[in-house]
């Protein structure tokens, strides 16, 4: 099986899906291609570390969301994906992209969604005064941060923390989940269904 990466930046999520392949964790899949609309990202350098195309498109060049969302759809299906993960892709998609791969495009979003969809979390979470926090792997919808949540991870929020603490303590959190619950999807074990994420019960 085929996945695709989308990605902005360092690419640490990705560089957990691309050891996931290599370890087991991930079984009969590859990392295809990662996609990157910044140049600079780090990603990108993972991604030809680990020998894997890595294609960049730069919103700048197109005329509207529309036409750089359709290139990206052209891009990505010359690897005729099953599974598209989008891992630090900060750019909102648009509704013909998010319907082109719906029930098979994953997302990571450092909150326990429903709460903090959006940016800035950590220092939400912080400023909220809230002792928990976490991660959570979602289906995408055309609902910013609003597609059905498969898996989250908790982590403590501690007096003294700031918003890099939690970053960093999320993050731990993001590289063990985030090649799980690829592998179910990969094994078929995870679906969309009527706009919910189901779990079969073999997971
Ligand atoms: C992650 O924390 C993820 O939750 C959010 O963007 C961040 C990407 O980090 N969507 P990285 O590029 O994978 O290191």
């Amino acid at each position: 099986k085929n996945i695709v990466v989308l990605i902005s930046g360092n690419g640490s999520n990705l560089q957990a899906i691309l050891d996931g392949c290599n370890n087991g964790i991930i079984r009969d899949a590859k990392v295809a291609a990662v996609l990157s609309n910044k140049a600079d990202a780090y990603g990108l350098e993972r991604a030809r570390l680990a020998g894997v195309d890595g294609i960049h498109l730069d919103a700048k060049q197109f005329a509207d969301r529309e036409t750089f969302d359709k290139a990206m759809i052209k891009e990505i299906d010359a690897y005729q994906p099953d599974l598209i993960i989008l891992a630090g892709f900060m750019r909102i998609l648009s509704g013909d992209f998010v319907r082109h791969y719906q029930g098979k495009m994953l997302n990571i979003h450092p909150s326990l969604l429903p709460k903090y969809p959006g940016l800035n979390t950590h220092q939400r979470a912080l400023d909220a005064g809230d002792k928990e926090h976490g991660t959570s792997v979602h289906f995408v919808t055309e609902e910013l941060d609003g597609g059905p949540v498969v898996l989250q991870a908790k982590v403590p929020i501690f007096a003294d923390d700031n918003a890099d603490d939690i970053f960093a303590r999320v993050q731990e959190q993001e590289h063990r989940i985030y090649p799980l619950v690829s592998q179910w999807f990969i094994a078929g074990h995870l679906k969309m269904v009527n706009g919910k994420a189901e779990l079969d019960s073999q997971t």
